[in-house]
């Protein structure tokens, strides 16, 4: 870590063209927003999408903050939680559109969790074929994840994020403050995707997180910047080589087509998005021991940097197997019948792989439970 992670804001850019953006990591910077909006000129009005839990906390500084550039934007809030991430939702929030209006220079701002980015992000991919967004993540999740590649949408009661679109932010907002409100449980669960970003693309960044864990937890200034901006860093690089997952982009998805499978089969109550990737990135290890030459010692590595985090290693029988197996194929990331999974070859190196057959996607949810 260097000098450059303390004290003033870090930019990470991500290239897309024409679509590029900053996403920008610091304290304080809710009550600064209108400086960092000022040079996307864009219209003085807008609409800020949150969650009750963050409106009552958030808001209205970052209300006060915009109106000091004359700018007016309506607050609409879903209900906290991942259930919200519905089509009922997008829609309750679409008809409210119409009423408040915005035009095409009009904005929407996504301020919240994954949740509010994603659904948030889904109504401004589609309201008039596409508003500008911006997106001010308050969870690490969403500051480490979620905010930043542009991929919005919904789930269905089948599975997740079935229906979407790509809606590039034309600015992320990471204001590391926010994280000071964030219940435990919620912490831990973004940190599985900060474990996902080293063991996919940066060995380094994974040793790191054995170390320092602990003052990411105890949410040291310097540690969480540091995280911060070393997971939008990698996921910039990734979104930027391949914007629309052709390829490379896949890798993002280690421990999400079980994950995912898990969302689903829990009806998107009481298991948190980072628990259930947490367990498909235990999965991910056996199957990648088995097919991609992953070492043991290294996928032990893994398995104890999860539970180190506090985050859930095992499946438990909650989940039947034939049922896990049946949600994952639904999970778009299967290819003409075929499951794809993305494997460690070693910890900081991922590839996709559709040598899985259902009887190691078997053995590794057994050897998981
Ligand atoms: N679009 C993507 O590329 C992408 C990537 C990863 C995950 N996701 C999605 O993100 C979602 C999970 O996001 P999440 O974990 O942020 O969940 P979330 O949005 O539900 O937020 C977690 C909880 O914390 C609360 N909260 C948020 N910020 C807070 C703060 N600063 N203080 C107090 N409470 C706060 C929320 O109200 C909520 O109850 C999942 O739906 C997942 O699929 C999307
Ligand atoms: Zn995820």
């Amino acid at each position: 870590m260097d000098s450059k992670t303390t004290g003033v804001p870090q930019r990470v850019r991500v290239e897309l063209g024409e679509r590029s953006y900053d996403i920008v990591i610091g304290s304080g910077l809710l009550s600064q927003a209108a400086e960092y909006l000022r040079p996307l000129k864009l219209g003085k009005r807008g609409v800020i999408i949150t969650d009750t839990n963050v409106e009552s906390r958030y808001a209205d500084v970052l209300s006060k903050a915009l109106s000091k550039d004359g700018i007016s934007a309506e607050v609409l809030s879903v209900t906290p939680g991942e259930a919200s991430k519905s089509l009922r939702q997008a829609n309750r929030l679409f008809e409210k559109m119409p009423s408040l209006g915005l035009d095409r220079h009009s904005f929407l701002i996504a301020l919240g969790g994954g949740v509010v980015g994603d659904v948030a992000g889904y109504v401004a991919a589609c309201y008039l074929r596409g508003i500008a967004l911006v997106q001010v993540p308050t969870s690490l999740l969403a500051q480490v994840d979620s905010s930043v590649g542009g991929k919005v949408g919904v789930n269905l009661p089948q599975g997740k994020n079935l229906v979407g679109a790509f809606h590039q932010p034309r600015l992320v907002l990471a204001d590391t403050d926010t994280l000071a409100t964030l219940p435990a449980r919620e912490l831990r669960s973004g940190f599985a995707e900060v474990i996902k970003h080293g063991a996919i693309r940066d060995a380094a960044f994974f040793e790191w997180l054995e170390r320092e864990h602990r003052q990411v937890f105890a949410l040291d200034a310097v540690a969480v910047t540091h995280v911060v901006r070393r997971c939008c860093e990698i996921k910039a690089e990734v979104v930027s080589a391949d914007e629309r997952e052709s390829g490379l982009r896949a890798i993002l998805n280690f421990g999400h087509t079980l994950g995912h499978a898990m969302e689903a089969l829990s009806e998107y109550v009481g298991l948190l998005h980072g628990e259930a990737i947490a367990m498909g990135m235990c999965c991910g290890a056996q199957m990648s021991m088995k097919r991609a030459g992953l070492g043991e010692a290294e996928a032990k590595r893994l398995h104890d940097l999860i539970a180190a985090a506090g985050l859930p290693t095992k499946l438990g029988k909650t989940f039947k197997v034939s049922e896990l197996l049946a949600a994952a194929r639904l999970d778009k990331k299967a290819r003409n019948g075929k499951l794809r999974f993305v494997l460690l070859k070693r910890l900081g190196e991922a590839i996709i792989s559709d040598a899985v057959t259902d009887a190691d996607l078997e053995e590794a949810v057994n050897v998981c439970r």
